[in-house]
């Protein structure tokens, strides 16, 4: 695991942007997976910025999302349909057919499940997976007690979920109290995997995450047998480290 060290919130999406960049130079017609939620903004809008100056090609790109929240249609504002067409996808030049998300109201939730885990393996699998981590420790929606080998799934959210991602719904009533998430199975088989995480109400997570016990009780923590995880810290997110994990001050990766 690398972990990097970002002065403040605008140059670890500066560092997030420049590795997916570098992914997508070396690799054109990359599958990327993509998260959602406040961390990751910034960096999209600097991959945004690369697209626009001519620096960066999305169109054999492939991409595929992490979750969604069950109950939602593409079309409402709290969706991550609708968050991912509004800060990343209409702004650059990926093909319609090479974006993939999980459904919100499938008609039969374990064939769409199913159908979505065909969809990777077809595309050959995940190269390059960016996770943001929930404050409790969550990958995707993947809760506390999430098992190992899980593959896209219904999930009850957290309590603690619901409360957090109220922030963007205009009370915690109309959160939705499930969605569906590419399980810890399915991040694991990533090849390569990037974590972001800002701000101070995730330096317990990330301390918990990058060296605590690996347990399914903080489900990030399970990304320490993965064989290649690039982690991207502001400082307020690396507040809680002990200090002996290894820091360096460039996101290469394996
Ligand atoms: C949601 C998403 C996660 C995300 C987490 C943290 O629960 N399902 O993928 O990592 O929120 O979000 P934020 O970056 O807004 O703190």
């Amino acid at each position: 695991m690398k972990i990097v060290l970002a002065r403040d919130y605008q140059h670890l999406s500066r560092l997030g942007a420049s590795l997916v960049t570098r992914a997508i130079k070396q690799k054109p017609n990359l599958v990327l997976g993509l998260a959602t939620g406040e961390t990751p903004l910034g960096l999209y809008q600097e991959l945004v910025k690369l697209y626009r100056q001519g620096n960066l090609d999305f169109s054999r790109v492939v991409t595929f999302n992490l979750d969604e929240y069950y109950g939602l249609p593409p079309d409402d504002p709290h969706s991550y349909h609708y968050y991912m067409e509004t800060n990343f996808f209409k702004h650059v030049n990926l093909r319609r057919e090479n974006v993939h998300l999980p459904p919100g109201r499938p008609e039969n939730v374990v064939a769409a499940c199913a159908a979505y885990e065909a969809a990777i393996a077809a595309a050959g699998g995940i190269d390059l997976q960016i996770l943001g981590i929930g404050q409790n420790g969550h990958i995707g929606f993947n809760e506390p007690g999430a098992a190992l080998n899980a593959t896209t799934h219904l999930v009850d959210l957290a309590p603690e979920t619901i409360l957090a991602n109220a922030r963007f719904f205009s009370c915690v009533e109309e959160v939705p109290r499930r969605a569906i998430s590419m399980g810890i199975g399915t991040i694991m088989k990533a090849r390569r995997i990037l974590l972001l995480a800002s701000g101070e109400d995730k330096a317990l997570a990330v301390a918990q995450a990058l060296e605590g016990p690996v347990t399914t009780r903080v489900p990030a923590s399970l990304l320490q047998l993965h064989p290649c995880v690039t982690v991207i810290l502001d400082r307020a997110a690396a507040g809680q480290l002990n200090g002996k994990t290894n820091r360096e001050e460039e996101p290469v990766c394996c």
